[in-house]
């Protein structure tokens, strides 16, 4: 029963490559103007969403700028943005990461991107095979951790040669701002284990989430570690399971089939990720099979890297169906929705008051009135009269 179960940490995402309401479509898309962007966070900041996932990529724009881009205008909304160690050095990123938590006054958490396409690594300088990259990273994380907690670090190691760094300014939060994680490869699971404070996996099934979990559960144990777990998923909640299977229906309804065959070149021939072929795997290119487990369907994935799978239906169908997550030991949601800045309210609106989450709707004082009601009067305010103005 949820009353049992702690309230889940829920995040919302900031499409920094863009939005839209039409999948492999440009139909009513929008670009990622850094205006919008904003307003998406406002609108998460406002609405009880305990962060934002900012990502990395190079269709993306830069996540540490966008970042601090919202930091002013949020008051609460924590930025969990990515770093992927090598695209700089781990002193810049500690220079970078140090005054970011400073600047947001402690609101700053790091997302581990190791990366899973040679060819995008390459363009940003790291030729580095798959399983290397875990061990590049062990190097990049030891110089970082180092000079935020004690401002200074020296590593002449395999990857990283770093002589005499230092940190100027030490981060708000001591000893550094906490580390997710995601990757599904074994390499990614055992750099999990040792140098990471959350896991964070894709929307797989429950059953296949819960294998992971555990995996990295014992991982951890074997070295006296604990590790905690998040789900990243999109979400189409609506007031009936109806109304949300036709709003999923209806993202992928303009969908060409060459985006689709596009995408599986992306995903199965340029992407070494284990992750991202274990989100092709739940649909195989196939749009007749894409609710691969009750409620959760696989179509965003059918041309999305990353997260393609998203809970759909009712509030209280996707609340029961968070519960099964959250009863294997996810404590952390990083949601989002097409569009996100409508979707970011649907899911508050309608789905945080199953979960116990979310601020109370007015932090002011609303009115005197204390049987006011939405149309029943004012002016411009009675939705059954049209009035003039
Ligand atoms: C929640 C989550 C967020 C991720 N964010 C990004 C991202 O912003 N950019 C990116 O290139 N990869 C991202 N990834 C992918 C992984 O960081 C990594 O690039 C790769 O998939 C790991 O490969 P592996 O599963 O073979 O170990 C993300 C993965 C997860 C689970």
């Amino acid at each position: 029963m949820m009353s049992q179960q702690k309230p889940l940490d829920f995040l919302w995402f900031i499409p920094t490559s863009g939005d839209g309401a039409y999948l492999g479509t440009n139909d009513l898309a929008r670009s990622a103007d850094p205006a919008y962007l904003k307003e998406i966070g406002i609108a998460a900041d406002r609405l009880g969403y305990s962060g934002v996932l900012i990502p990395t990529g190079v269709a993306c724009e830069e996540s540490f700028i966008i970042a601090a881009s919202l930091a002013p205008v949020t008051e609460r909304l924590k930025f969990l943005v990515a770093i992927r160690p090598g695209v700089a050095s781990p002193a810049y990123y500690a220079r970078l990461a140090s005054t970011l938590d400073r600047v947001s006054n402690g609101r700053l958490l790091l997302n581990i991107v190791v990366g899973g396409s040679a060819q995008e690594l390459a363009g940003d300088g790291i030729f580095l095979p798959h399983d290397e990259r875990y061990d590049h990273a062990v190097e990049f994380f030891q110089v970082f951790n180092e000079l935020l907690a004690t401002g200074n670090s020296t590593l002449d190691g395999k990857y990283i040669k770093a002589i005499g760094a230092q940190l100027g300014f030490p981060p708000v939060q001591a000893p550094r701002p906490p580390l997710y994680f995601g990757g599904s490869s074994d390499a990614a699971i055992d750099f999990s284990a040792e140098h990471t404070d959350k896991y964070l996996t894709w929307g797989e099934t429950p059953a296949q989430v819960g294998e992971k979990i555990e995996r990295v559960r014992k991982a951890a144990a074997a070295r006296g570690r604990k590790v905690s777990f998040g789900i990243r998923l999109h979400f189409i909640v609506r007031e009936t399971d109806e109304e949300a299977w036709d709003a999923a229906n209806r993202l992928i309804s303009r969908l060409p089939d060459e985006a689709i065959e596009a995408a599986r070149a992306r995903f199965t021939k340029e992407s070494d990720s284990v992750g991202q072929t274990r989100m092709w795997e739940l649909h195989g290119g196939r749009r007749d099979k894409l609710e691969v487990s009750p409620n959760l369907w696989a179509g965003i994935g059918l041309v999305r890297s990353g997260a393609g799978t998203a809970l759909v239906g009712s509030a209280k169908t996707v609340a029961a169906r968070l519960r099964e997550y959250q009863a294997l030991g996810i404590d952390t949601v990083v949601a989002s929705g097409y569009p996100h800045l409508e979707e970011a309210y649907r899911v508050s609106e309608l789905l945080f008051p199953e979960l116990g989450l979310g601020l109370p709707n007015h932090r002011l004082p609303v009115s005197f009135s204390k049987d006011q009601v939405f149309g029943g009067g004012g002016h411009g305010g009675n939705l059954r009269v049209v009035s003039g103005s």
